[in-house]
């Protein structure tokens, strides 16, 4: 958009690519980073459902006026064998959540979910190099926190999941990349670890079971959530009744939609 808040025919497009879409966060951050920044592009939804999804990165692929977009439920892993070209991270999670368009038509991905969560850390003052960390999930956002762990160097990496095998996997995968650090699966346990992660969609709603044993949290662990609505979690509030220091979901987009601006050049 222009300064004046007008669309015209020089305005870039970037997009955000979802099904359903009504609900993502993204597009008025992006659209103020735009106009703070005094670029004139706009962010908008583009509602694709996973079977035209292919004939729709074709499509991206010709439209000269497309800058980029962001990618999310359900369409990040997909997206990722349909690029042209993704960062090793990327390909290490599985997973895009952003896309970049170059001159040649060329569709770029990478994945920033995970430095976008340790970023949120970090503006917190929250360190995680040379900490045990504990992490809740092996789904699309803890696959990538748990890779931007092993890279920010922490001493102890726990993958605790529902689904085992997806903890296991997770660990081989991370293991291949970060050979050094100790990763283990672990159980609904948290003790003996610096800081505790949420990566898991459990909380979202009252009748969720823990994502991890409330009982077993200590006054000295941070506790950090990836899960934005509620604000305050059972997790979260437990933490916060056992005197432990707590980490909001929503730093990990704030970062985010910082990191992508950048990432779309804007
Ligand atoms: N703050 C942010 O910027 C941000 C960014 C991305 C995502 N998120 C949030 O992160 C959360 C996870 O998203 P995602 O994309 O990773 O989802 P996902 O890929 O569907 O993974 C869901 C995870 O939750 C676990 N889970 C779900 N239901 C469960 C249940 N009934 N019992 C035990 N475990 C259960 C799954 O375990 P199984 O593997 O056993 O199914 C899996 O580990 C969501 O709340 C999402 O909104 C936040």
């Amino acid at each position: 958009m222009t300064e004046t808040g007008e669309i015209t025919g020089r305005t870039r497009v970037l997009g955000i690519l979802a099904d359903p879409i009504a609900h993502v966060k993204a597009p008025p951050g992006i659209n103020r980073i735009a106009r703070r920044r005094g670029r004139d592009a706009v962010m908008v939804p583009f509602q694709i459902a996973p079977e035209s999804l292919a004939q729709f990165a074709d499509a991206l692929r010709t439209l000269k006026s497309f800058d980029g977009a962001i990618i999310t439920v359900p369409h990040k892993g997909p997206m990722t064998a349909l690029c042209d070209e993704v960062t090793p991270r990327a390909r290490a999670v599985g997973a895009v959540n952003v896309i970049r368009r170059d001159a040649d038509g060329r569709l770029h991905g990478d994945s920033l979910d995970g430095v976008g969560f340790v970023a949120g850390l970090a503006a917190n003052g929250i360190a995680i190099a040379g900490r045990r960390v504990y992490l809740a999930g092996a789904g699309g956002a803890a696959n990538a926190i748990a890779f931007a762990l092993a890279a920010g160097g922490v001493a102890q990496l726990t993958l605790a999941n529902r689904t085992r095998a997806k903890a296991e996997d997770l660990r081989t995968r991370i293991l291949a990349d970060h050979p050094d650090i100790p990763v283990t699966v672990g159980s609904d346990d948290p003790s003996g670890h610096d800081i505790i992660i949420n990566g898991t969609s459990l909380g979202m709603r009252p009748e969720d079971a823990p994502p991890l044993d409330f009982a077993r949290l200590e006054p000295s662990m941070i506790v950090a959530e990836v899960i934005m609505v509620p604000e305050i979690t059972p997790l979260l509030a437990s933490a916060q009744e056992k005197g432990c220091r707590i980490h909001l979901g929503r730093p990990m987009l704030d970062q985010q939609i910082e990191l992508m601006a950048d990432y779309f050049g804007l």
